[in-house]
């Protein structure tokens, strides 16, 4: 079975649609920029034109970058504010919507580093803000927002997600210091078994990664980016 799943980011909206049984894209993913501003309308225009361009009529499973409640968007702290109380899956024709960590981490858990493992397993991505997913036994807690909890008197991804990488020009070894002094944090309060570190810079691990010592093992996400399409694919399915 397929379904079409679509990951909206602060930059990119991206679509493909997903073979749920082996997790593989079927189809070579599009890739649209995000509007700005992203308000509601012209996001769920770009989202209509991904259905258009797979010329889609199955399953849809959409992510969005924040609390997402039976379709309801609840929070968006780095889209545009208008989307507070909007019900995304009605205004997205029907599709199954879901936060964008939750995605990627069942993604993971079904296909990637969290596959059949027991325990606390707790998958984190960095991009724009940070993301978390947590599963216990394989099973989601849905919607926790970890990326917020804080650290030194600010929100955790207001000091170590990727965008504060970019925009203070850190280099691997500052900003690893960050996201060690994250990790432990989170370390301490849920002691997982398993932490798994998703987002686009999941790619570049090996420059971050070897200078992070934390007491629980830290791995990258084996899906990298298109974690989200089919993680809102499985979900959708
Ligand atoms: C949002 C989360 C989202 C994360 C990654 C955070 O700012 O609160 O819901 O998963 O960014 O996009």
């Amino acid at each position: 079975m397929e379904v079409l799943g679509i990951d909206i980011g602060g930059s990119g909206i991206k679509g493909a649609p997903v073979d749920v049984a082996s997790g593989q894209l079927t189809q070579e993913r599009l890739r649209i920029p995000t509007p700005q501003p992203a308000r509601p309308e012209p996001v769920a225009e770009v989202v209509a034109e991904i259905v258009k361009h797979f010329s889609w009529s199955g399953p849809v499973g959409v992510t969005f970058p924040g609390v997402v409640m039976d379709g309801v968007v609840r929070t968006a702290p780095n889209l545009d504010q208008a989307w507070v109380g909007v019900d995304a899956g009605k205004l997205f024709d029907g599709a199954r919507v879901l936060n964008d960590a939750d995605a990627a981490g069942i993604a993971e858990v079904t296909f990637g580093q969290g596959r059949g493992k027991r325990g606390t397993v707790l998958m984190l991505t960095f991009g724009t803000g940070i993301g978390s997913a947590l599963f216990v036994d394989g099973t989601l807690v849905p919607n926790t927002e970890f990326g917020h909890l804080e650290l030194r008197g600010k929100e955790a991804e207001h000091r170590a997600s990727d965008r504060v990488r970019e925009e203070r020009n850190l280099n691997w070894d500052k900003w690893a210091e960050r996201v060690e002094e994250y990790l432990r944090h989170v370390d301490m309060l849920l002691s997982p078994s398993l932490i798994i570190i998703g987002g686009g810079v999941s790619k570049k691990a090996d420059k971050f990664l070897p200078h992070i010592k934390v007491d629980t093992r830290v791995v990258p996400a084996a899906l990298q980016n298109e974690a989200g399409i089919i993680g809102a694919a499985l979900v959708a399915a």
